[in-house]
């Protein structure tokens, strides 16, 4: 989606960078495409149970490694037993151009092995949590798909302030690595209704988040 104002690449914490725009059209819903053949098979999107017997509002479904709160594991023992897919060599490729166009420097060395699919509904929603289960502290990446959200960036130390409010449209591409990668974030709101059909997608809110687990298997 263009902007009216433009929205320029913003540096929100040390190492946190918000691209607007970062997708084109064509990528987002080849990525809708491919988000909907990942929530069928071989591992079925869903909302995964937290410790205390909720669960979450948002779906997921993983590719790589199966993140279920709060571990990784290459079966999804929560949702049916099976294996995951693989992350494929072009969201590997994808990833790379997406934290060299952040940092604006190459990321050749950048492999995610884990990426983690996130559907919101109009009432999702996603509580301050820090990404913690990988055993590296590579980048992670996210790609937003759909509506409009409130995407929270805080601090490495606790949930609440200091933080900074992002408004992430369809197409935006947030990087958060080096002092930020353990920085506390969440979704606290989902804007209904805000996305363009042009991203494939009729209604509701796709990110997915590129990582790299730093895990090998037993
Ligand atoms: C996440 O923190 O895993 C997802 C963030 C988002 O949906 O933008
Ligand atoms: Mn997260």
């Amino acid at each position: 989606m263009s902007a009216l104002i433009p929205r320029p690449a913003r540096e929100i914490a040390p190492c946190a960078v918000h691209v607007p725009d970062w997708l084109t059209l064509d990528e987002q819903r080849h990525l809708v495409v491919e988000c909907r053949r990942w929530a069928t098979a071989p591992v079925p999107m869903r909302a995964a149970q937290l410790p205390t017997g909720h669960r979450m509002s948002v779906q997921t479904v993983c590719l790589g490694w199966h993140w279920k709160p709060y571990s990784y594991s290459r079966t999804a023992d929560d949702a049916g037993g099976g294996r995951v897919a693989p992350v494929p060599d072009w969201l590997v490729a994808l990833g790379r151009r997406a934290v060299a166009a952040a940092f604006r420097a190459p990321a050749d060395d950048y492999t995610p092995d884990a990426a983690l699919i996130n559907f919101y509904d109009e009432t999702a929603k996603m509580g301050m949590h820090q990404d913690k289960e990988e055993r590296s502290d590579a980048a992670v990446v996210s790609l937003s798909i759909g509506d409009t959200c409130t995407f929270r960036f805080g601090n490495t130390f606790n949930r609440g302030k200091p933080y900074t409010d992002v408004e992430l449209v369809s197409g935006d591409l947030f990087v958060f690595g080096g002092p930020s990668r353990f920085a506390y974030h969440g979704v606290p709101k989902v804007f209904p209704g805000t996305c363009s059909v042009d991203c494939g997608l009729k209604s509701g809110r796709l990110n997915i988040t590129l990582r790299v687990t730093g895990l090998a298997d037993a």
